[in-house]
C-alpha cells in the first residue's frame, strides 16, 4: 500500500491501554497503510484511547475531543477506543458528533473494519479470539510488552474494569512464549507480562486444557534464552501463594520489583472493596517476599476515602505503608463509577474534603521515608540495563528492581547492562557515573 496517511494516538491511562494503542497503531498500519505521526495538525486519523477508572479522565476525555475537533486538519476523522469508549458507546457519538466511530477495549482488533465507516460503534464485551493477536509495535527497542490474558473476573466493589473489559480470559502459554521469544528475536530483552490479574493466570482458558499457572508461565518464559528479565503487572495480593512467591524468589530472570495494590490497609474496608484478603494476610505475603527476596521494590496502589472508611480505618492504611516500606504509592480519591457495586454505598460516602486531607498525609507519610532511604544508596554500585539516550547526553535504564538511574553515556550503551557508581538521589531517581 503506498498511502502515507497519518495517524495520531493520544493514550490514557494503565499499560493494557499503552499495549492496545500499539496494537491499534500495527493494525492501521498493516492494513490501512497509516503511519504514525506526533503531530495531531497533519493527522488524517485522530485516536483517543481512554481509561475511565476514575472519573476525570472520562470528563478530560470530551473537552479533549472538543479540542482535537478544532485542531485536526479538513477532512480528518476522530475515533474513541478504550474503556470508556465501552462503557458510554454510542453516547459518545451524540454527546460529540463530530466523533467518527467508537471501539471498545474488548474490541481493539476490529479497528481496521470500522476505521472507514461513519458512525461505527463496536462495544461488546463477549470473548472474541481475535483479541490475542499481539501487535508488533514496540514503544522500547529493548521491553516487549505482552498481553497474557483479557479481562478481570474480580469484582472489586468500585471498580469498572470488569464491566469494560469483560471476563477473565487466559491467552493460551504457548501464544504467550512464541510472541516473548518473536519479541527477543527483534531485539527485546526485557517482557512486561500484562493482564489485570496476572496471577489469577490459567483460570480460564476459551479451550480445555490441562492445569497451568502463573508459576508455570513464569518458568516457561524464563526458558527463552536471550531474554534477560522478566517483569509482570498486576498481580493480586490474595494469589501470591508459596510457590508464587518461591518462584520469584529464585528465579534469577524476573526482576525484583513487584506491584502489591493493597488498595486499603484497613480489614473492614477490604471487606468492603470485595479484595478477597485482611491486613494480616497482606502483611504476611508481603513480609515472606521481603524475606526471601534482599533488595525487593514493592510499590502498590491506595485508594483513599472509599465509603464509610473512617479516621481509625484510615490509620491502618498509614500503618501498613509504614510497616511494608512501599518504594512507591500509587494514591488515588475513590471516584464512584458506574455500574458498580460500591454506588450502593451513596450515604456512607465522604466529604472530598476528607480524601483530599486523607492522600495529603499518605503522601506526606511516604515522602518522609523516601527523603530517609533513598541517600542510602549513595556510593553504591548497581547494574543497570541501558534503554535511552536524553538529548542532553544522558543515558537511562533500571536496575533489576526497577530503579530508575541516569549517568553520562553515549549510544554504544545502549541495550547493555553496565556498572553505575551513584552519586544523587532524588525520591524517585538516581544518578550516578559508568564504572564498568
Ligand atoms: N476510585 C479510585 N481509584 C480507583 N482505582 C480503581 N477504581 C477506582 C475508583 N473507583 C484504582 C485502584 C486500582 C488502580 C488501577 O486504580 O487503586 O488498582
Ligand atoms: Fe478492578 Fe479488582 Fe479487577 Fe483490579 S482486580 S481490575 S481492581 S476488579
Amino acid at each position: 500500500m503506498s498511502s502515507n496517511k497519518k495517524l495520531f494516538i493520544q493514550t490514557l491511562g494503565c499499560q493494557m491501554n499503552d499495549t492496545d494503542s500499539q496494537h491499534i497503531q500495527a493494525e492501521l498500519e498493516k492494513h490501512k497503510g497509516y503511519v504514525a505521526t506526533q503531530n495531531i495538525e497533519d493527522a488524517d486519523l485522530i485516536i483517543i484511547n481512554t481509561c475511565s477508572v476514575r472519573e476525570k479522565p472520562v470528563q478530560k476525555l470530551f473537552s479533549e475531543i472538543g479540542q482535537f475537533n478544532k485542531k485536526k486538519k479538513e477532512g480528518a476523522k476522530i475515533g474513541v477506543c478504550g474503556c470508556t469508549a465501552s462503557h458510554l458507546g454510542q453516547d459518545i457519538i451524540k454527546r460529540a458528533p463530530y466523533v467518527d466511530f467508537v471501539v471498545g477495549a474488548r474490541n481493539i482488533s476490529k479497528i481496521k473494519d470500522v476505521v472507514d465507516v461513519k458512525g461505527a460503534v463496536e462495544v461488546s464485551i463477549d470473548n472474541d479470539e481475535s483479541t490475542y493477536e499481539f501487535s508488533t509495535a514496540k514503544t522500547n527497542k529493548y521491553r516487549a510488552s505482552v498481553n497474557i490474558s483479557v479481562g478481570c473476573d474480580k469484582k472489586c466493589s468500585y471498580c469498572i474494569v470488569p464491566s469494560t473489559r469483560g471476563e477473565e480470559i487466559s491467552i493460551p502459554p504457548e501464544m504467550i512464549v512464541e510472541q516473548v521469544r518473536k519479541s527477543v528475536e527483534q531485539g527485546a530483552v526485557e517482557v512486561m507480562l500484562l493482564g489485570q490479574n496476572v496471577n489469577s493466570y490459567g483460570r480460564r482458558f476459551s479451550d480445555k486444557r490441562e492445569k497451568y499457572t502463573f508459576t508455570k508461565l513464569l518458568q516457561d518464559v524464563s526458558k527463552i534464552d536471550g531474554l534477560e528479565r522478566i517483569r509482570f503487572t498486576s498481580p493480586h495480593p490474595l494469589h501470591m501463594d508459596d510457590e508464587f512467591i518461591e518462584e520469584f524468589a529464585k528465579n534469577p530472570k524476573i526482576s525484583k520489583c513487584i506491584h502489591m495494590p493493597l488498595q486499603s490497609g484497613s480489614t473492614s474496608v477490604l471487606k468492603t472493596m470485595k479484595r478477597g484478603y485482611s491486613k494480616e494476610w497482606f502483611l504476611n505475603r508481603a513480609n515472606k517476599m521481603r524475606e526471601l527476596v534482599p533488595n525487593l521494590r514493592i510499590t502498590t496502589d491506595i485508594i483513599v476515602a472509599f465509603p464509610g472508611e473512617t479516621q481509625e480505618d484510615f490509620l491502618d492504611t498509614l500503618d501498613v505503608v509504614e510497616q511494608v516500606k512501599f518504594d512507591q504509592i500509587f494514591n488515588f480519591k475513590y471516584s464512584p463509577r458506574p455500574g458498580t457495586e460500591a454506588l450502593n454505598l451513596k450515604d456512607k460516602e465522604l466529604p472530598d474534603e476528607i480524601g483530599s486531607q486523607r492522600l495529603i498525609d499518605l503522601i506526606e507519610l511516604h515522602k518522609r521515608y523516601l527523603e530517609e532511604s533513598m541517600p542510602k544508596l549513595i556510593g553504591e554500585t548497581l547494574n543497570i540495563l541501558v534503554e535511552s539516550l536524553k538529548p542532553n547526553g544522558e543515558v537511562s535504564g533500571y536496575t533489576d528492581n526497577y530503579l530508575q538511574v541516569f549517568a553520562k553515556g553515549s549510544d554504544e550503551l545502549l541495550g547493555k547492562f553496565v556498572n553505575v557508581k551513584i552519586t544523587d538521589v532524588t525520591r524517585t531517581s538516581l544518578k550516578g557515573e559508568v564504572v564498568n
